[in-house]
């Protein structure tokens, strides 16, 4: 009797960001929630310093060992006259049918891991190489946005080059009184200020630029509603239900410490309860991000909502969190799809969408030139 064969899952976690935890709590999750009759799972983990263990190692770590100590040893087996030792172990590789990299931000959602998984010609859950590094870089994301209407935030760039250009008081007069001065590409709201005079807003360049030497400062949206929708497919996407974020209205704005130091106060409303107009007006806007950017598997789409009801996109997240608290998966529980199901199709997206580029690619044949040439005999 022919034996049903497991998929092979390579779930890669971690990674340099300041998410990595985070990466961990959602790789611990898509793992307990993996029906294990259809996967067998092998373990990548990404360390800090951006190298990814094996599955021996990366089993030890996400069983409780410590994560650098596993890491050392790791790093101390590697041959150490090659000074150029493999990044990921190639005879591990082999054996994977699709990897799911669950790496938020840095190296994991800005086409750098998809362009790794797309040279070593495996199919991988999520966004390709373009999409990746377009949607991590929110001046590039405004851009390709504006350019198919979807509305987003008045910003202006600042760089390094451009700095000396722009003082508060211009960017003031024309983008507003309040502005946000955030690094193109961060996540996590890390570098992230709200300014509203010329000393703060030159402080909050500075730190910006710890961070990425492009930064964007934005038009502020007062008080503003903070919803999600959670994007599933590649080429016929299906939209969840709106969600909002609740943020107390003595904090500032969503930031670093009440998304991950206490989020104890922060509420979620899964599904919220807005004007059917506006959540058809999302959905809409949600629809034409996704093509925009070309986005594949999944997405979560940041709104800003204004006090008059005006929805902008305010960023798109190709890798969203999978803890138990995140919102792409509670999104698609409230729609009707459950948390092993949303595995299984990301799964199943990843084989059509790697299938289909593989005939783009390979499946190709150059006309012989002898097919060229007109026979008129027949
Ligand atoms: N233009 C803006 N107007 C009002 N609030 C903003 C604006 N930009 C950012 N914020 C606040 O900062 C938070 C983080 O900004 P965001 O652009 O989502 O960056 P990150 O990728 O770090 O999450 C948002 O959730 C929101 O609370
Ligand atoms: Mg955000």
């Amino acid at each position: 009797m022919a034996k049903n064969k497991k998929q092979h899952i390579g779930l890669i976690f971690g990674g340099n960001s300041s998410e990595h935890d985070v990466s961990k709590r959602s790789a611990h999750n898509i793992f307990d929630a993996m029906d294990k009759d259809k996967y067998q799972v092998s373990l990548f983990l990404m360390t800090k310093s951006g190298y990814i263990l094996g599955n021996k190692d990366s089993a030890r770590v996400f069983n409780g060992e410590p994560e650098d100590e596993v890491a050392k040893e790791a790093l101390d087996r590697l041959d150490q006259k090659n000074p150029l030792a493999p990044i990921i172990n190639l005879s591990e590789v082999a054996n994977i049918d699709v990897f799911f990299p669950i790496i938020h931000g840095n190296l994991g959602e800005d086409g750098t891991i998809q362009g790794l998984l797309r040279l070593l010609q495996k199919p991988y859950v999520g966004t390709g190489v373009l999409g990746s590094a377009m949607s991590f870089d929110k001046d590039i994301t405004k851009k390709i946005l504006q350019l198919a209407g979807v509305t987003t935030t008045r910003y202006e760039v600042v760089t390094p080059m451009t700095s000396e250009q722009f003082t508060y008081q211009q960017l003031s007069d024309e983008l507003g009184e309040t502005l946000f001065v955030k690094p193109a590409n961060q996540g996590s709201s890390v570098g992230i200020h709200k300014v509203e005079n010329e000393e703060d807003y030159r402080e909050g360049i500075r730190d910006a630029f710890r961070y990425d030497s492009k930064v964007l400062v934005e038009e502020a949206i007062e008080g503003p509603e903070e919803l999600e929708i959670s994007v599933l497919g590649n080429h016929h996407p299906i939209v969840s239900k709106v969600g909002a974020i609740k943020v107390p209205k003595s904090d500032a704005f969503y930031t670093y410490d009440n998304k991950f130091v206490d989020a104890s106060h922060v509420e979620f409303d899964v599904p919220v309860d807005i004007p059917a107009s506006l959540s058809e007006e999302i959905t809409k806007m949600g629809l034409a991000t996704y093509q925009a950017l070309g986005l594949k598997g999944m997405a979560r789409i940041d709104y800003l909502v204004s006090q008059d009801g005006k929805p902008y996109v305010s960023e798109v997240n190709t890798l969203p969190g999978f803890t138990n608290i995140s919102l792409y998966p509670q999104l698609f529980a409230a729609s009707g799809i459950s948390y092993t199901e949303l595995i299984d199709r990301l799964i199943q997206l990843a084989i059509e969408e790697y299938e289909r580029q593989s005939k783009i690619l390979y499946d190709f044949k150059p006309l012989d030139p002898k097919d060229q040439v007109i026979d008129n005999k027949k």
